[in-house]
């Protein structure tokens, strides 16, 4: 059978298999606090930097100010240390009086009011993973209070619990979430416990119960934290790709660009790489003080839409060397007629020293459409031309960089 064609038998299976609330059908896009502001509760010393409310307001303002909304950006997510230390005698869970004065429902409705969304952690286990009041024997309590503050998404983590609990609790949860009535993407963080242990990473129950799960280390300011989470998912591929698609998601951790830790080159590599994957774009960065240069890199309209391509295919790792990989993911438009499909293709320059010339040619990545392909650079938005299967493309790509094109069925 043409791969286009098993691709679709996939697709078909995925949706009858996986979480169906009929939420995020496109990876979540938007704006978390962790990577860049982390458990940071002095408000004292850090006025504009630390986990209060002003801070998601200032974040939601620009959002919706400079650009980032337009091209589909969307929730803005409170990370851990937002609660109280106690719960309310009356058990529901509080946020901090003094950092968050007028309340989580009075947040959300900022976020909505301006076309955006919240979302909020919490934790499966007893403690939040910052020593925070935990969900574990509250679920229904706190699955109650996000619904009455209009929560629109629940990252919950999965610090403080056995790990043999953790699928019994975490299908509780999604039931719970559900009979609140009101529509909660469910983010769990269940897999990344359970890095040493892939047996136990069954992503089939997982995709049934959550719409998103993180599964693997968090991401600090890093080049070399990108590249090992890029490393783990090269190396897991094959258990990962059957399970991500529209409402079921990969979560590789936030999106680092913006930040100053890593240079623009490596901040196109990241959003290369996740949008290969269909993976969610949520940044953590200081949207007041990104620079020009970042935010058109964040901003890339072409790069987002083939993260956000309706198919939501994860991209595979088709060639590798020391330095390079070359990644392949199916992309609309299709020709479900003749059975063929558009595709982004990303080159990878792992290197930190070493520039690469790279020749592929297209039959060799599975393209084979004998029209050929309109190819397109994604991140020069200028077009390359027509490229036929024995054809072949040739790039030099620097230092920690990628080539990132896309190539279109003609005539569609
Ligand atoms: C874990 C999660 C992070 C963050 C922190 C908060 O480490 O993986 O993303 O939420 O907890 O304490």
């Amino acid at each position: 059978m043409h791969s286009a064609a098993v691709l679709g038998l996939v697709l078909l299976a995925l949706g009858a298999s996986g979480l169906d609330n009929g939420l995020v059908r496109k990876p979540p896009m938007g704006w978390m606090s962790w990577t860049k502001y982390y458990c940071e509760i002095d408000c004292v010393k850090h006025p504009f930097g630390c986990i209060n409310e002003d801070l998601y307001m200032a974040q939601a303002d620009r959002m919706s100010k400079d650009g980032y909304r337009d091209v589909g950006y969307e929730y803005i997510h409170i990370d851990d240390c937002w609660m109280a230390n106690q719960r309310a005698p009356d058990g529901q869970l509080v946020a901090n009086a003094t950092r968050f004065p007028s309340g989580i429902k009075a947040l959300s409705k900022y976020m909505h009011d301006r076309g955006l969304k919240l979302g909020i952690y919490e934790d499966i286990g007893t403690k939040t993973c910052g020593g925070y009041p935990g969900s574990a024997t509250h679920l229904k309590t706190d699955a109650d209070t996000f619904a009455s503050w209009d929560v629109d998404y629940l990252k919950l983590d999965g610090c403080w619990i056995e790990e043999d609990e953790m699928p019994e609790q975490y299908e509780n949860m999604e039931g719970i979430l559900n009979g609140t009535g009101r529509q909660i993407v469910y983010s769990c963080s269940w897999p990344a416990y359970l890095i040493d242990q892939p047996q136990k990473q069954d992503y089939k129950l997982i995709a049934q119960y959550c719409n998103l799960w993180r599964n693997f280390d968090d991401i600090s300011m890093s080049w070399s934290s990108i590249l090992s989470i890029i490393n783990y998912y090269d190396h897991n591929q094959d258990r990962q790709i059957p399970y991500n698609g529209p409402g079921q998601w990969f979560d590789p951790d936030m999106i680092i660009g913006g930040n100053t830790e890593i240079t623009y080159d490596q901040a196109r590599v990241q959003m290369t790489i996740w949008s290969m994957w269909s993976a969610p774009l949520i940044m953590s960065n200081d949207l007041r003080t990104v620079d020009e240069e970042s935010k058109k890199i964040l901003q890339n309209r072409e790069v987002i839409a083939i993260d956000q391509d309706p198919m939501g295919i994860m991209g595979r790792l088709v060639a590798n060397t020391t330095d390079l990989g070359v990644y392949v993911k199916p992309v609309v438009p299709r020709d479900t007629a003749k059975n063929t499909t558009s595709y982004a293709v990303a080159i990878l320059n792992r290197s930190s020293s070493k520039k690469h010339s790279v020749t592929l040619q297209l039959s060799h990545l599975g393209m084979s459409n004998a029209e050929g392909y309109a190819c397109r650079d994604l991140w020069e938005l200028s077009d390359l031309g027509t490229f036929r299967p024995r054809d072949s493309f040739n790039f030099d790509i620097k230092p920690t960089a990628v080539q990132f094109i896309k190539c279109s069925l003609p005539n569609l």
